[in-house]
């Protein structure tokens, strides 16, 4: 099983951004978590980060015939992008939303969530161990398929 990790802007600042908010693990810290987790139970993951809309978009494209499933931060694209939203329903992988924060206990629009539609789900505000569960999500899905 292949699963990517996307993350969407300013999450490349994770560590020193807004740490009340997001904490201190850096997205390497995130990435070496994931891997050790994923490795316990056979997953491939890769990890990939951008701040650039229309990249995301690529990578999700890239994404078709090579991963399994995704599970993605889009971090502030999450309220703004029908463009990555229309990318995973046009490959059709399997995906779920995170965030580190509850997105639904912060500012108006951030309750809105133009991608998770698109999604098999969303788990928000556990911190980084949202990573950690939307690896359990997609994997359970994937192995209920
Ligand atoms: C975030 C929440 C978004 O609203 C915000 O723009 C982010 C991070 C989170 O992980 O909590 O950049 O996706």
């Amino acid at each position: 099983m292949k699963i990517l990790f996307l993350n969407g802007p300013n999450l490349n600042l994770l560590g020193t951004r807004e740490p009340d908010k997001y904490g201190t693990q850096t997205l390497k810290d995130i990435e070496i978590f994931i891997k050790e987790e994923a490795k316990k139970h056979n997953i491939e993951v890769e990890f990939y980060q951008s701040n650039i809309e229309g990249e995301l978009v690529n990578k999700i494209q890239e994404a078709k015939n090579i991963f399994d499933g995704i599970v993605m931060n889009p971090a502030a694209y999450t309220h703004t992008s029908v463009a990555i939203r229309d990318a995973i329903l046009a490959v059709s992988i399997p995906t779920v939303e995170i965030h580190i924060s509850n997105i639904h206990t912060r500012e108006e629009f951030r309750k809105t969530s133009l991608t998770a539609p698109a999604c098999i789900g969303q788990i928000t505000g556990f911190g980084i161990n949202s990573y950690k569960l939307g690896l359990i999500a997609i994997s359970d899905h994937l192995k209920s398929l």
